[in-house]
This record gives structure tokens, sequence and C-alpha cells, in this order.
């Protein structure tokens, strides 16, 4: 089994990006998706992260291990996983590489998106997403074909409570507070490769391709 981390900030263009990998067949695991997926099912667990995930704060570190530790159950040998969102503090780094030797895997890259807070203010206040199928689209630089309605399914399109420019400056925050130090984690273990995350989406993706896609 392998797996890639995508590293970077809110908005920095990390599920964007996971759509080219998952035509080469990694598995994408978002863990924002993951918890949102508990939130529309008004689970316990869904219930307690929405409160913490409006206010653009973490979900504690033993609920996020949680939700991926049962991925390693069917990490069967070839398997690809792609990263996405996690991990986002050094314990959940640390546990990832404990998972990962559990079953004689290997983490291959940790693909990190830059790009500057002012270019991330503009793209996750101009996000929206497909209420059904969960495209994202953005109203100027990804702009759906007809006004608030998905291109896949016709679905209304939506824009994330997270999203609030107030909370998206929060996000930030705690990006540069407890999960930037992965940087210097993952470079110690020679596998970070920068990716300028500011360029267009098919040249992000073009360059992310180069590196893990082939
Ligand atoms: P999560 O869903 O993971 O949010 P995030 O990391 O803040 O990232 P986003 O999904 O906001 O952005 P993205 O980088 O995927 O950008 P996108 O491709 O959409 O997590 C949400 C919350 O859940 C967290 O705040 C936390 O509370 C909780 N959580 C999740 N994981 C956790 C964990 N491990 N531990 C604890 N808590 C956790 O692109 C953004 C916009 O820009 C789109 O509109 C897109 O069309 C546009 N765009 C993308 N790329 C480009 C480009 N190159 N040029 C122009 N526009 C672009």
């Amino acid at each position: 089994m392998t797996a890639i981390v995508l590293l970077g900030p809110p908005g920095a263009g990390k599920g964007t990006v996971a759509e080219i990998l998952v035509e080469q067949g990694f598995e994408h695991v978002s863990t924002g998706e993951l918890l949102r997926e508990q939130i529309r099912l008004k689970t316990k667990l869904g219930l307690e992260a929405a409160q913490l995930i409006e206010k653009g704060l973490l979900v504690p570190d033993g609920v996020v291990v949680g939700m991926i530790h049962s991925l390693f159950d069917r990490a069967e040998k070839g398997k690809k996983f792609l990263f996405d969102g996690f991990p986002r503090t050094l314990a959940q780094a640390i546990k990832l590489d404990e998972l990962i030797a559990a079953v004689g895997g290997t983490l291959s890259d940790v693909i990190l998106l830059e790009c500057e807070d002012e270019v991330i203010i503009k793209r996750l206040s101009g996000r929206r997403t497909c209420e059904k199928c969960g495209t994202v689209y953005h109203i100027t630089y990804n702009a759906p074909a007809s006004g608030d309605v998905c291109d896949v399914d016709g679905g209304r399109l939506k824009q994330r409570s997270d999203d609030a420019v107030d909370t998206i400056q929060k996000r930030l925050d705690i990006y540069a507070e407890r999960t930037a130090p992965l940087i210097g984690y993952y470079r110690d273990k020679g596998l970070v490769h920068v990716v300028d995350a500011t360029l267009s989406i098919a040249e992000v993706r073009a360059a992310v391709f180069e590196r893990v896609g082939k």
C-alpha cells in the first residue's frame, strides 16, 4: 500500500487537485468530507464536529484518527491512498506513520500546495459546492455553465458555512499554528515537493501529475 499526503492551507486547491489523481486510481480520503458526511447524517460525531467546523476550529485528533483507522483494515497490496486535509497536527502525522508502518506500506510523497492568504480568501469566498454530488466550483475561476446549478447533476450550488470571511481567517491562523509545522516534519524525511498553487487549475494539476500521477 502506498500513500500520498496533500498538504496546504485551506482553499489552496487540495480537493481540486485530488480529482486528477483519483483518475489515476488513488482513493481520495478527505477528512473534511468525511466529517461533512457525518454532519449530513446528523450523527452524534457530526453534531459535535459541526460546532467546531463552523468556528474554523480543528476536530480533536482522536476523532479524526478514529475515522482514518478503519481504512487500513482494507489496505491491501497495491492500494493507493491520497490523504487530503489529513494529517493536520503533529500527533496525527505520527499516528499516520504508525498506521502505514503496521500494514508494511509507504508514504511516498507529500505535495505542499503553497498559496498566499489574499489568494485563498478570494478562492474560498467564491467557492460553491453542489449539495447533491459535492462537485466544487468557483464563481469566477471555475464557474458552472449556468447560474447556481451543477453541470454534473443539476443540483443546487451552496456556499460552505465555514467559508465566511471571519472563519476563513481563523482557519488560516490555525493552519499556521497547528499544521504548518508538519512541513518541517516531512522535510526532515525528504518527502516534501512544493507546488505553486497560485497558478491556474490546469497548471497546478499538471505540476502535481508530473510528480505523482505517472
Ligand atoms: P477541509 O474540508 O479539509 O477544509 P480545508 O483544509 O480548509 O480545505 P478546503 O476544502 O477549504 O480547501 P481545498 O484546499 O480543498 O480547496 P478547493 O480545492 O476546494 O476541512 C474542513 C474542516 O473540517 C476543518 O476546518 C476542520 O474543522 C475539520 N477537519 C478536517 N480535517 C481535519 C483534521 N485532519 N483534523 C482536525 N479537523 C479536521 O479550492 C477552493 C476554491 O478555489 C474552489 O472554489 C476551487 O474551484 C478554487 N480553486 C482551486 N484551485 C484553484 C486554482 N489553481 N486557481 C483558481 N481557483 C482555484
